[in-house]
C-alpha cells in the first residue's frame, strides 16, 4: 500500500456512510444472468452508491431489455467472431428440447460452446488498454461479478481491485463450492444441474455425484481457459482459483427455507428472491390481458422461458399440449409461443398465444390458476413468492433442480420434457394441479412464509456490500480447509496411525497368546 491508498483506506474506515464507488463486471449474455446483476446494480444505485457497469456485449439482442438506473455503463462491442457464433444460436433452441442435459458429454459440449463466446470476447476485453487504464485510475472501492464467465477475475487481478464480492444467479454453482472448499455432500444435496431431489436411490446418488463432477467442469473449464489467455495478454500471475475465494462475500440466489438444506459457509449470503417485483402498484396488468383473464374462471399460463422456445419444440409435444388444451374447454390457456406469424391454436378459442408475456404481472394476478413453466430460477422465485400452483417441466441447466426444490413444498408437480409426448400423463397432471386443493394450499403457505422472512434480501445485500467496501478483504472468513491436502482434510494421517497401532496391538496380542499356549503345552509335557 502506498501513502495515498493508505490515506484513502483510513478515510473509508472512518466514514461508513460514504457513497462507495462500485464496479460491476456484467457480460451481456443470458437474460437470467443479466437480470440478477442489473438488480444488484439498481439496488446499490438506489442505496446511493456510485455504480459503474462494465459490459462486454455478447448477446446484442439483450441490449434493449437491460436498462439500468446508473448512467455509468461502459460497453465493449462484440468481437466479429462472437457475432457470427451468436447468429447461429437460434438453432440451439430446438436441440434443448431433445438432448439429455445431464449427460457428461452434453455438459462438455456446453462448456466448449461457452468458451467460444466468453473466451473470444474476453480476449477483446483484455486488449482494451485505454479503457483498462481508465478503470484502474477510478480506484474502485469494490468490484462485483458473477463467476459464469471468468474474464472479470483476470481484469480484477490486473486492475489490483481492492476488494470484490461474487453474485450467483443460481441457487449454487458446483465450481464455486469446489473452489471455496464448501462440502458438496452429493449423497443428499442435488448438484446445480441435477434433476433429483434430496432423497436419492443408490443409482441417483451415483449419477448426482457424476453430475457434480461434470457440472463443476462445465464452468471451471471456461474460467481456466480464460486465465490461460490472461496470463499471456495481461501478464497476471494468479488464476480465478486463487482470486475468487478471496471474495468477501458470495451472494447466492437462494432462500434457505425454499432450498434443500446443505453445508454452507458464513461468507455465503442468501439473497434469493431479490429480483422479484412484489410491489402491487408496479404490477398493474394492461387491458388486453385483463380482458382475457375475465373470459373463464380458470386460467393457465404456459411459458418455457427464453432459451428453449415453444416454437422449436418437437411437433409431437406441441400436439400433446394442443390436445390437452382442447380437452379442457372451461379453462383459458395463455401460451408463450414465439412465432407471431403462425397461430398454432387458431381452431381453439380457449387458447391465446403471444411471443411475450408480462409474466411477473400475470403471476401476481389472482385470476391465474396454474403456471406451467420450465423452472428457470427467476420463474420459480416469482411462483414461490406469489403462491401459485405449478407444473414444472425442466429443460436444461439448473431447471431440474429448481423444479424438485419447489415440488418439495407440495405446491407443484414435476414432469420431464420427454413426458410431453404422453397425452394422458400431461392431462391428468394438469387436472390434479387444477383441482386438488392441497396444491393451492401448500403454494399459499409457502408464499406466506417467504413474504414474512426475518430478513429483507435487498437490505442484506446493501449492508454486506457496504461492509465489504468499507473493510476490504475479509480473510478471517476464508476457511482453512481449502488449503489442506486430502491427507489432512480427511484425517488420513491420523486414521493411518490409529490403524497401525491397532494392527500392532493385535499382532503383539496374537504372538503373546501363541507363546503362552506353547509354554503351557511344554509344561504339560514335562509334567507327564
Ligand atoms: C461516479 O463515478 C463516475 C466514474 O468515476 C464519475 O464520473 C462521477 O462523477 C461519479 N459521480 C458521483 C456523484 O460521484
Amino acid at each position: 500500500m502506498n501513502l495515498v491508498t493508505t490515506f484513502v483506506f483510513i478515510f473509508k474506515l472512518l466514514n461508513a456512510a460514504l457513497p462507495y464507488k462500485i464496479l460491476i463486471y456484467s457480460n451481456l449474455y443470458g437474460h437470467s444472468h443479466i437480470k440478477v446483476l442489473n438488480t444488484v446494480a439498481d439496488t446499490l444505485t438506489d442505496a446511493g452508491h456510485n455504480v459503474t457497469i462494465f459490459r462486454p456485449i455478447i448477446e446484442s439482442s439483450q441490449l434493449d431489455k437491460s436498462s439500468v438506473k446508473t448512467k455509468n455503463v461502459i460497453y465493449i462491442e462484440p468481437d466479429e467472431e462472437v457475432v457470427e457464433k451468436m447468429s447461429k444460436i437460434d438453432q440451439f433452441s430446438g436441440s434443448l428440447w431433445t438432448f439429455d442435459s445431464t449427460h457428461p458429454s452434453a455438459m462438455i459440449a456446453k462448456s466448449n460452446a461457452l468458451v467460444g463466446f466468453f473466451g473470444t470476447q474476453c480476449k477483446k476485453v483484455m486488449r482494451q488498454q485505454k479503457i483498462l487504464d481508465q478503470l484502474r485510475d477510478e480506484n474502485f472501492d469494490l468490484a462485483i461479478t458473477e463467476p459464469v464467465d471468468g474474464c472479470a477475475y483476470a481484469i480484477f487481478e490486473y486492475l489490483k481491485i481492492r476488494d470484490h464480492v461474487t453474485v450467483l444467479s443460481c441457487v449454487r454453482f458446483d465450481h464455486v463450492s469446489d473452489i471455496l472448499g464448501q462440502p458438496i455432500a452429493p449423497s443428499y444435496v442435488p448438484g446445480t444441474q441435477s434433476f433429483f431431489n434430496d432423497r436419492m436411490t443408490m443409482k441417483e446418488r451415483l449419477l448426482n455425484f457424476i453430475q457434480f463432477y461434470y457440472g463443476r467442469f462445465t464452468f471451471a473449464n471456461i474460467l481456466d481457459q480464460e486465465y490461460e489467455m490472461a496470463k499471456d495478454i495481461l501478464g497476471i500471475q494468479r488464476s480465478w482459483r486463487e482470486v475468487l475465494p478471496e471474495a468477501s462475500f458470495i451472494f447466492s440466489n437462494h432462500i434457505p427455507v425454499l432450498d434443500f438444506p446443505s453445508p454452507t459457509f458464513d461468507k455465503i449470503i442468501p439473497i434469493g428472491g431479490f429480483t422479484v417485483k412484489t410491489n402491487e402498484k408496479s404490477l398493474k396488468i394492461d387491458k388486453k390481458w385483463d380482458a382475457i383473464l375475465n373470459i373463464r374462471k380458470k386460467n393457465v399460463l404456459i411459458s418455457f422461458g427464453s432459451n428453449a422456445k415453444s416454437k422449436d419444440m418437437p411437433e409431437e409435444y406441441k400436439k400433446t399440449l394442443l390436445r390437452v388444451f382442447s380437452s379442457m374447454p372451461d379453462t383459458t390457456f395463455i401460451w408463450k409461443y414465439e412465432d407471431p406469424n403462425v397461430n398454432i391454436a387458431k381452431n381453439l378459442d380457449n387458447v391465446f398465444i403471444s411471443s411475450w408475456l408480462p409474466q411477473n404481472e400475470l403471476l401476481a394476478d389472482s385470476r391465474v390458476t396454474v403456471f406451467v413453466t420450465h423452472g428457470g430460477l427467476a420463474s420459480v422465485m416469482e411462483l414461490a413468492l406469489m403462491g401459485k400452483p405449478a407444473i414444472m417441466i425442466p429443460i436444461f441447466a439448473d431447471q431440474g433442480r429448481n423444479a424438485q426444490m419447489l415440488k418439495r413444498h407440495g405446491g407443484a408437480a414435476v414432469l420431464q420434457k420427454t413426458d410431453l409426448s404422453n397425452f394422458d400423463l400431461v392431462r391428468d397432471t394438469l387436472n390434479d394441479v387444477l383441482t386438488k386443493p392441497s396444491y393451492k394450499l401448500n403454494a399459499k403457505k409457502l408464499a406466506e412464509m417467504l413474504n414474512n422472512q426475518p430478513t429483507n434480501a435487498k437490505e442484506v445485500l446493501v449492508k454486506h456490500v457496504e461492509f465489504a467496501a468499507r473493510f476490504g478483504k475479509l480473510p478471517m472468513l476464508d476457511n482453512y480447509g481449502r488449503h489442506q491436502n486430502i491427507v489432512e482434510y480427511y484425517f488420513i494421517d491420523i486414521l493411518t496411525i490409529i490403524l497401525s497401532v491397532l494392527i500392532s496391538v493385535f499382532y503383539i496380542f496374537v504372538r503373546l497368546l501363541r507363546f503362552m499356549l506353547s509354554r503351557n503345552r511344554s509344561t504339560k509335557d514335562k509334567r507327564v
